[in-house]
């Protein structure tokens, strides 16, 4: 049975005696929900480390105001239940109530409830305001990742990966782990931690762990039991373009404006309303400039889509190598 933490001092005493005794510690950080997906990062976590922490925090620091935190779902004993059904398990799950708390009262008012309209429609510059800050929380100091944060995910949602790198951050500052494990699903979230840790000199490993899919096709995720079963059929068109793409590209359909098109027709023809679609370089090298957009593949690139089906926002990708 894993051992359940949820004080970050306890946190990061058990992760100082782990390494007096000179075992490496691998973290898988999730916001819980668990599903196929978050389980194989945790199996890549066991071949890369002795012992394996998974945190799970629905952060309020990386969704606006607007979004679904409210609705963003969780069973803590199901994943507790799915955990224990890995071989190996975990050692630790690490789940914080609220990693924004510093015990000064600086934020007697919860978030996680806010319907968020507090502010009505004075909210200036909302594009910006996290949770956190809506929340009065006091917190303010965030981790940006000034390009890569910018495009894809991070046009229509402007706080997420700041909120994404913070939370990290202080994950890696409580676990102080030697490896960690991202899911190439969220790709453009997996390329901004490695450049984080690069950039400011984590001593940690970041591993790119591959996208797990439903039998179907459908890219596993948290959000996919908020869509209708109607509307899970029709989400199937983003993996299906997404595979007639990479087919088309590795036949040697090499335009991408081409491309990208018959992905937006299938999906929006599926009644999906496309956030982007939109193919990216695909460059494994850190220190190389990564996620520029392409016009023409030449080398490796990745085709990532984000679209909504109903209230549901889901994100897919797929890697093309010509
Ligand atoms: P969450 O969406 O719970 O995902 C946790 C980890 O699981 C992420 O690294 C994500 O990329 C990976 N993952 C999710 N679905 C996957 C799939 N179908 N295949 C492979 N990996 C998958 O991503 C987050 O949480 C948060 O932003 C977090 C990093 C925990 C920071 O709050």
């Amino acid at each position: 049975n894993p051992l359940i933490i949820s004080d970050k001092d306890k946190m990061r005493q058990w992760s100082r005696s782990m390494r007096a005794q000179g075992k490496t510690i691998g973290l898988v950080p999730t916001m819980g929900y668990l599903h196929e997906g978050h389980l194989s990062l945790i199996r890549d976590a066991h071949k890369h480390s002795q012992s394996v922490v998974v945190s799970i925090y629905v952060n309020p620091g990386q969704f606006s105001p607007t979004e679904d935190l409210s609705t963003y779902p969780s069973d803590f004993l199901g994943d507790i239940d799915k955990l224990k059904s890995i071989p190996g398990g975990v050692d630790v799950v690490f789940h914080p109530h609220n990693l924004y708390d510093y015990g000064d009262n600086s934020n007697d008012r919860s978030c996680w409830n806010d319907s968020g309209d507090q502010h009505g429609g004075e909210r200036e510059g909302r594009e910006v305001v996290s949770c956190v800050e809506d929340g009065g929380m006091g917190h303010e100091t965030w981790v940006r990742v000034e390009k890569l944060e910018k495009p894809l995910c991070g046009k229509s949602r402007p706080v997420c990966f700041r909120g994404v790198a913070t939370i990290v951050t202080k994950l890696f500052n409580i676990v102080e782990p030697d490896v960690a494990f991202f899911g190439k699903k969220d790709y453009q979230q997996w390329r901004i931690i490695q450049r984080m840790v690069r950039d400011l000199d984590f001593g940690i490993k970041v591993i790119g762990s591959d996208l797990v899919r439903e039998p179907d096709g459908l890219a596993m995720s948290s959000r996919n039991v908020r869509l209708s079963p109607a509307e899970r059929d029709k989400a199937l068109s983003i993996s299906r373009s997404l595979t007639e793409a990479k087919a088309a590209a590795e036949n040697g359909q090499v335009n991408c404006r081409e491309l990208m098109n018959s992905v937006i027709r299938s999906v929006q023809g599926a009644g999906g309303l496309i956030d982007y679609a939109e193919v990216r370089q695909a460059s494994y090298v850190v220190d190389q400039e990564s996620l520029e957009a392409v016009e023409e593949i030449k080398g490796p690139a990745v085709f990532c889509v984000a679209a909504w089906f109903g209230k549901v926002r889901l994100i897919d990708n797929m890697e093309i190598s010509p």
